[in-house]
């Protein structure tokens, strides 16, 4: 296993919003796995605590918001572009009047695909998302889990060098989340230069799919209780633990022991 260049570079991020410092001295990489003869993309994945700051982060990396302090680039050291960074958002954003396969081919025609082929990556998608039988329902008449499914679907119609993610895992249930985790694998091994960063509570989920981990989170005060603003605590290899690219991780027993070691970390942020 062998380090290529950066991909990502987040330096030195801070962030005050209505006067509260809510980021700061946030910084972190992602380099380029390279395996000898497989193509590997990038899966890091974001876990703190719910406040800490995660989506205000994920919307300074994809460009949406300017951080007040530091920057965040890319390959070679250039600014993201636009077009290279796709957004799953928290809270799922589909049309709300056009039908899942509608929203699917709008997101392919806004990124330059004919009609034919809009359509048929979107029926493509649906049908590898499980969401053939509810590609002409409305967003509204999804369930949650459905509704994450259709806007990672979304997402995937222009296939971007970054796919940023907040709470893909939320509201799915063992079976789709497996689907989900798996898909979201793929995603990332389409190119080696692919990096998905996942926001996510899942500690499971994040260590089985990810070959990076890190903890957002504040400065742990006398008491033990975390206050001020927040900046990455912890950061883990999940390569160098031996835990990625592997079928099965959940069963080593260095899984089990990193997952307890994880969520005692994050209770004390
Ligand atoms: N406009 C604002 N003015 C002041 N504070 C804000 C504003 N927007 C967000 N915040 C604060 O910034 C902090 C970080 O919010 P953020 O949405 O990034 O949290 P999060 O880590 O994604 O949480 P969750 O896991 O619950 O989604 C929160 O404590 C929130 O109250
Ligand atoms: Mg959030």
């Amino acid at each position: 296993m062998a380090a290529g260049e950066v991909l990502l570079d987040v330096q030195g991020v801070g962030l005050t919003l209505g006067g509260n410092a809510i980021l700061r001295d946030c910084s972190f990489q992602v380099v380029d796995r390279v395996r000898q003869g497989v193509v590997t993309g990038q899966i890091v994945a974001l876990l703190g605590p719910s406040g800490v700051g995660k989506t205000r982060l994920l919307r300074i990396i994809a460009g949406l918001d300017p951080p007040d302090v530091g920057r965040v680039t890319g390959y070679k050291g250039a600014p993201l572009l636009e077009g290279e960074v796709g957004v799953v958002f928290q809270h799922y954003p589909l049309l709300r009047h056009r039908r899942v396969l509608g929203n699917l081919e709008t997101a392919g025609r806004m990124n330059g695909m004919g009609a034919a082929e809009a359509r048929s990556r979107a029926a493509h998608l649906l049908e590898r998302f499980g969401l053939t039988a509810r590609a002409q329902l409305y967003p509204a008449q999804l369930s949650g889990g459905q509704r994450q499914r259709a806007a990672i679907a979304q997402q995937l119609m222009k296939p971007k060098s970054f796919l940023l993610l907040d709470e893909p895992f939320s509201g799915l249930d063992p079976s789709a989340l497996g689907d989900v985790i798996k898909l979201l694998v793929e995603v990332a091994n389409m190119d080696e230069l692919n990096t998905l960063v996942i926001v996510t509570h899942d500690i499971e989920a994040a260590v089985v799919c990810s070959d990076a981990v890190m903890l957002l989170g504040r400065e742990p005060n006398a008491l033990g209780k975390g206050v001020g603003p927040a900046k990455i605590q912890r950061s883990v290899d999940l390569v160098a633990e031996g835990l990625a690219y592997q079928d099965d991780v959940e069963q080593l027993p260095r899984f089990a022991e990193l997952v307890r070691d994880l969520k005692d970390g994050f209770r004390r942020l």
